[in-house]
């Protein structure tokens, strides 16, 4: 088949879809790839590496995605773009459906099948194709480096001659993918660590990882998970225990990092103003919930705020660009592993449709929205 492979990076976005590793394979197994010039620059893959990888280097997206079966992005390119492709063809990215549908109306009137990788189902199978955990893992750990990087203090105790550093104080929010890598970052580099989430299984991973793990343990926490794995929106009752318990923790915090989401919903908010007040000048939150809504009280998107107090509110976005040559090797691996489920046999783009994942993700299909989160 023949596959484009955009250049995503601009604004925020340092990401690319096929990386000069994933490209050699594609090749290797008779695909062949056209790779827009400057895709890889921003995660630092040089146009000559995708050369010597055997793609064809074009001049911009539309000219690389024309004629093409599959398009790879990171987040799907714009609706001209999308008018562009041959019909039939398939694009892949994470399409934010629920943000954005209007993307995938667009989709549907060019009569191309979108897959919004965001949607693939957390089965066994998919495990390999799971762009939320592998970009949502590097994000966890970058927080915790950043936050330590704006954090004036050190994180590990040190006994020196000079006198006695005390360890940072660290409290994760949410131990899903995220909370869980911060947790074990943090605790590498020394700090005293603690995390709290609504699931009872998060328990058992965060002692695991050598952190306390601190909650209302009470039985709406036994039933907090469902059946998919994510948490469920907690009762009016549970979260002012939360809040009070979470208050008299605050104090005691240097850096705070806070990844609770709950599909569908906005961000539960957990930290507000009052408690923010009681904390040290000098302490870092990061709420890299902020996109949905925020866990912290006057987190702004893509900012830094400094309360009056002396708190550093940390709202920045897109973390997985931070480290874009890691997270791009990751998300074009997960494309890698994905690719099979479009691929007849012949090597020719033919969807599975018969495949859960590929009914999953895909939103939609001969010139319709598919998708049920969509209709
Ligand atoms: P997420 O990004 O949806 O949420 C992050 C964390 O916030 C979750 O652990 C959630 O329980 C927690 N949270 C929500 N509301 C909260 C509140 N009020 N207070 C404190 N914490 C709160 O979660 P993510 O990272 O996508 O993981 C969700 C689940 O999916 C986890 O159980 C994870 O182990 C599971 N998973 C399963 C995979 C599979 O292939 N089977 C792959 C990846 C994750």
């Amino acid at each position: 088949m023949k596959i484009a492979v955009l250049k995503d990076a601009g604004g925020d976005e340092a990401r690319v879809a096929a990386t000069p590793e994933t490209v050699s394979g594609y090749v290797k197994t008779g695909h062949s790839v056209t790779v827009v010039k400057g895709a890889g620059a921003a995660a630092d893959f040089s146009d000559n590496d995708y050369k010597e990888a055997g793609a064809t280097l074009s001049a911009s997206n539309t000219a690389a995605a024309k004629g093409a079966d599959l398009v790879m992005s990171i987040t799907g390119g714009d609706k001209k773009l999308v008018a562009s492709l041959k019909k039939g063809a398939g694009i892949t990215g994470l399409l934010n459906p629920t943000d954005n549908p209007d993307y995938a109306k667009a989709c549907a009137k060019a009569g191309v099948t979108a897959y919004a990788l965001e949607y693939i189902p957390r089965i066994s199978r998919a495990q390999s194709m799971d762009v939320l955990s592998s970009q949502s893992n590097l994000s966890g750990y970058r927080a915790v480096i950043e936050a330590g990087s704006i954090y004036g203090r050190a994180f590990p105790m040190m006994m020196t001659a000079a006198g006695t550093v005390a360890p940072a104080k660290v409290f994760i929010m949410g131990a899903g993918v995220a909370g869980l890598q911060a947790i074990a970052t943090a605790r590498r580099l020394g700090a005293v660590t603690t995390a709290t989430d609504v699931r009872p299984a998060a328990k058992e991973q965060v002692g695991s990882l050598g952190a306390k793990f601190i909650a209302v343990e009470n039985e709406e926490f036994k039933e907090a998970e469902t059946a998919g794995g994510y948490a469920k929106q907690m009762s009016a009752e549970y979260q002012q225990l939360q809040a009070e318990l979470t208050a008299s923790h605050l104090t005691k915090q240097d850096i705070v990092v806070t990844t609770a989401l709950i599909p569908g919903r906005p961000a539960p908010r957990l930290i507000d103003k009052k408690m923010i007040d009681t904390m040290k000048a000098g302490s870092v939150i990061v709420d890299m919930a902020v996109e949905r809504g925020g866990n912290v009280e006057g987190s702004k998107p893509g900012e830094i705020v400094t309360t009056k107090n002396g708190v550093k509110i940390v709202g920045l976005l897109n973390w997985p660009s931070r480290m874009a040559a890691d997270s791009s090797n990751m998300f074009a691996r997960n494309l890698k592993n994905f690719l099979p489920l479009v691929t007849a046999e012949d090597g020719s783009y033919a969807p599975d449709w018969d495949d859960e994942i590929i009914k999953g993700c895909a939103l939609t299909r001969d010139g319709e929205v598919v998708h049920e989160r969509l209709k």
